[in-house]
């Protein structure tokens, strides 16, 4: 007999079923009555065994069960009575009757319960036994919006021309702020590969190639100090498109959030639309912050204030005295502040095309228009004290493909788990990813980072201080 999942079970009153899961609960009613809630990935169902009707070989294995044994059961989908109907069920209106019951495996006691909400659990022992954790119905429903979010962005970027492409993870370093992660090369004594802090070069290259529209749901590395919005490894929706000006990414980006939250969390209010817009300047002098909270009523659960920031500072100094980006060198200036960059006259009061969406206090995403012509993005490096040299050995290739005709650009890229640790109303990002990290970057249940043997760093050539 084929499996049947459990949430189609209410559609089947009077047919036998076979439903496969785990014993999320048991009530066993005095000696001849068992109710089991069964669980399955797509809901609970309440099987009943009422052992004077069971042979006896059946009957024991009712009396066996534990929770989390895990099942194979046939019976008859039965309709409940008017006053045995649990409207908090999704399989209320029905129960199963056994006919027979099958162990497909036993189960120790959890190290924690499951059947209610895990977030009161000790964080270090739900990460150890993650795999556990998402049985609960929350992180389950935290995956399945994940991954709804995911699917719908995928639709809608490919209505819009855009196609998936993978960019790789084993790349070169790129100046974009933060410290990256080091893979030692064996084949290339002493040089390492570096993992991406984002595909910020290759989107760009892709455009260079013709791709026109770009997206990917990207992982990105970066090896930063931890905090409930900041994991070191994190997803972001990578877009890049060319001929556009800044109002054309912003619109398609505004009209696909306004979608994804009718589709994916219908019970979510925006607050404003269309999205209000900050000069930086603006969102310091009255919120003190360049990703302000812009909710009226931040008690609201299902309110969502997103907003946009632009015309940041492109350039800040450093505490040595130079200039640094303030948030990517591939930036272009505002159309109106070019020839500032081309002369590097000014430097402070050049702004950038850089625009960041924020929600409901949380830096959502950012991106910008680029630099699509070589001299430009020389300047900014110029701008930065980068030598001749230094341009050419660590852009050179960008510098190059731009001189191919390179088409004006821009992109930008949401963060996605933090998009939908909101969505979930979640506290922390590690809520929405199947197997985060802890806050000091370990994976528990794997036991990574790990020495590794002697013989392993040999063959990468690293020998370590001892
Ligand atoms: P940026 O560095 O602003 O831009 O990153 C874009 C978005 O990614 C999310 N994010 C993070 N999420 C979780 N953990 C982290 N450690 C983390 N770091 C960043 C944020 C942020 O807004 N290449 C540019 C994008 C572009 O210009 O197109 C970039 O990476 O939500």
């Amino acid at each position: 007999m084929n499996r049947t999942f459990i949430s189609d079970t209410p559609s089947m009153a009077g047919q036998t079923v076979r439903v496969n899961g785990w014993v999320n609960t048991l009530r066993k009613m005095g000696d001849k009555l068992v109710f089991i809630d069964l669980r399955d990935a797509t809901g609970l169902v309440q099987v009943v065994a009422y052992k004077p009707d069971l042979d006896e070989a059946t009957a024991a294995i009712v009396d066996s069960l534990k929770p989390e044994f895990v099942l194979e059961i046939e019976g008859e989908v039965k309709a409940r009575g008017a006053k045995q109907i649990n409207p908090d069920m999704i399989t209320g209106t029905i129960e199963i009757g056994i006919k027979s019951i099958t162990v497909l495996n036993t189960s120790e006691t959890l190290p924690f319960q499951i059947d209610s909400d895990t977030r009161v659990v000790n964080e270090e022992l739900r990460l150890k036994y993650r795999y556990l954790d998402l049985r609960s119905e929350r992180m389950h429903r935290n995956l399945v919006l994940r991954d709804n979010v995911e699917t719908f962005f995928r639709k809608f970027l490919h209505e819009q021309r855009f196609t998936e492409v993978e960019t790789p993870i084993l790349t070169k370093g790129t100046p974009e702020g933060a410290r990256e992660f080091l893979v030692p090369s064996r084949v290339h004594p002493g040089k390492m590969y570096v993992l991406p802090q984002s595909p910020q070069q290759f989107k760009q290259l892709l455009m260079v190639g013709g791709v026109e529209r770009y997206f990917q749901v990207a992982r990105c590395f970066r090896d930063e100090d931890q905090r409930g919005d900041r994991q070191p490894e994190f997803t972001q929706l990578d877009m890049e498109m060319s001929f556009v000006d800044r109002e054309d990414v912003m619109q398609l980006v505004e009209t696909m959030m306004i979608e994804m939250v009718k589709a994916c969390a219908p019970e979510k209010r925006i607050q404003q639309i269309p999205f209000p817009r900050l000069s930086y300047d603006e969102a310091m002098s009255k919120y003190g912050s360049d990703k302000p909270d812009l909710r009226e009523d931040k008690d609201d659960p299902n309110l969502l204030a997103f907003g946009w920031v632009i015309d940041f500072p492109f350039f800040e100094k450093t505490e040595e005295g130079g200039w640094t980006f303030t948030h990517n060198p591939f930036s272009s200036p505002k159309p109106e502040h070019m020839e500032m960059l081309m002369e590097k006259k000014n430097i402070g009061d050049i702004l950038t095309t850089q625009y960041d969406i924020v929600l409901n206090g949380y830096e959502a995403g950012g991106g910008s228009i680029r630099n699509h012509k070589p001299d430009a993005l020389r300047k900014v490096f110029e701008v930065m004290g980068f030598t001749d040299e230094q341009i050419n050995e660590q852009f050179g290739h960008m510098l190059e493909a731009f001189s191919f005709g390179a088409p004006p650009h821009g992109g930008i890229a949401p963060g996605l788990d933090r998009l939908i640790m909101i969505l979930a109303n979640e506290p922390n990002i590690r809520e929405v990813i199947a197997i985060p990290k802890t806050g000091d970057a370990r994976d528990v249940m794997m036991g990574a980072p790990s020495e590794m043997p002697k013989r392993a760093l040999n063959d990468v050539h690293i020998q370590l201080k001892s």
